[in-house]
């Protein structure tokens, strides 16, 4: 009996959630033979128990078949993180998600939606119930980039099924729109459209509910944050002085919106050489690491320029699914394993808490009809109001 038996035999286990085997997806490892004795270990990065049991019986059976007679398997995965919980303050219009994830950046065109597309699969790859909102209204390419840019999802009632794709539920406004349309809205339109993304869809209990924002600070982010409380604020930047400007304004906007940072992703930080796969420095490298500083915050991951994330987001093939053994797929489920230890400590701390985001005045009530109805005689500019 070989090694190529064993894999081949292996191929048969396939990871549970996913169509993919265990052994495509590079999870079996050390693989001894003595006799009828086999000893592997299955390097796996969900820590949930189900999945291991599921993995370890599954891949007796199937060792079972080739004649083996005494069978070890070590089934290794990330320490499980404690119970994640909803303990929130403040208004929150979809409860049965447990914690909302803001991807944002100053910039366009800086890699939100490719970090929030690999970053929900690294997470439901890691043994999450996740999520993708594609908040971007104006332009939603989560569909494409998720596979799903042809697939139009189910209406029950006045609700919205989700899509679903490796592992991830998936709502955009791409999906509920014919190709090529454009949207010309008001800011109110959009604020009424992130909340129906929260209310109308029939999202599953989530761990995490990723949010790909439209770029800059906005309707759609004040919106997003006084609707729900939102648990964690990613900001994703390139490495250029230029585009660090503007995320130190999105960094920002999450202290004023009284969203948790759980840090910075540098993105086309490097480039991968498709044909050594050495690395080398383009836009420059490591520059964010005083901005995190500045807003008392992490890198949570480097993601090199790879000619593979820019095809998995074309063909709809994300790397972290496709190429798991790729540089970035790595970095991309490093960065989502500490985006997951840093949900765990706000929920540790008591929770987000979007009270302080809300309006002041009740419904239907603008800001200034609260002000005492000036007399005729007297200046309305004075009063503080400034909607005279
Ligand atoms: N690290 C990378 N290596 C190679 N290509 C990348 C990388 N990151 C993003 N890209 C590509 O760059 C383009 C822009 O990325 P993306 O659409 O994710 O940015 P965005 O910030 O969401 O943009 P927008 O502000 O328009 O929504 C995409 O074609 C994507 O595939
Ligand atoms: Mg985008």
């Amino acid at each position: 009996m070989t090694q190529e038996n064993v894999l081949e035999a292996l191929k048969n286990v396939t990871y549970p959630g996913f169509t993919k085997d265990i052994v495509t997806f590079g999870f079996v490892k050390d693989v001894l033979i003595n006799g009828t004795t086999v000893g592997l270990t299955i390097d796996i990065t969900s820590s949930a128990d189900e999945v291991k049991a599921q993995l370890r019986d599954e891949a007796t059976v199937e060792l079972k078949k080739l004649g083996f007679e005494q069978i070890q398997i070590n089934v290794t995965a990330p320490q499980a993180p404690k119970q994640m919980s909803n303990s929130v303050s403040g208004k929150n219009i979809a409860p049965h998600v447990k914690n909302f994830v803001m991807v944002s950046s100053g910039k366009g065109g800086v890699g939100k939606s490719t970090t929030s597309v690999n970053i929900a699969i690294a997470m439901a790859m890691q043994g999450k119930k996740v999520g993708l909102l594609d908040a971007d209204i104006y332009g939603p390419n989560i569909p494409r980039m998720m596979g799903v840019a042809d697939q139009k999802p189910e209406i029950q009632g006045n609700k919205v099924q989700p899509l679903k794709a490796y592992g991830v539920e998936i709502m955009s406004m791409g999906s509920l729109m014919e190709p090529g349309q454009s949207l010309i809205w008001r800011g109110s339109m959009i604020m009424k459209a992130i909340e129906q993304f929260l209310r109308d869809i029939l999202w599953s209990e989530l761990d995490v509910l990723v949010i790909d924002m439209p770029p800059g600070t906005g309707d759609a982010q004040l919106t997003l944050a006084q609707s729900v409380p939102v648990t964690a604020g990613i900001t994703v930047t390139t490495p250029q002085e230029v585009s660090l400007d503007d995320s130190r304004r999105s960094l920002d906007m999450f202290q004023k919106l009284h969203i948790p940072t759980a840090g910075i992703i540098e993105n086309m930080s490097g480039f991968i050489c498709p044909s050594c796969d050495e690395e080398s420095d383009i836009f420059g490298m490591g520059t964010t690491v005083p901005v995190a500083k500045e807003y008392d915050t992490e890198v949570i991951a480097r993601i090199p320029i790879e000619p593979a994330i820019r095809v998995g987001g074309d063909t709809g093939m994300p790397v972290t699914y496709h190429k798991p053994d790729s540089e970035t797929a790595k970095r991309f489920q490093e960065a989502a394993s500490n985006l997951l230890a840093f949900i765990d400590k706000v929920n540790a701390e008591g929770g987000a808490d979007n009270s302080a985001v809300q309006p002041t005045t009740p419904p239907g009530v603008s800001a200034c009809s609260t002000a005492s109805t000036p007399t005729k005689s007297q200046d309305h500019s004075s009063n503080g109001c400034g909607c005279n």
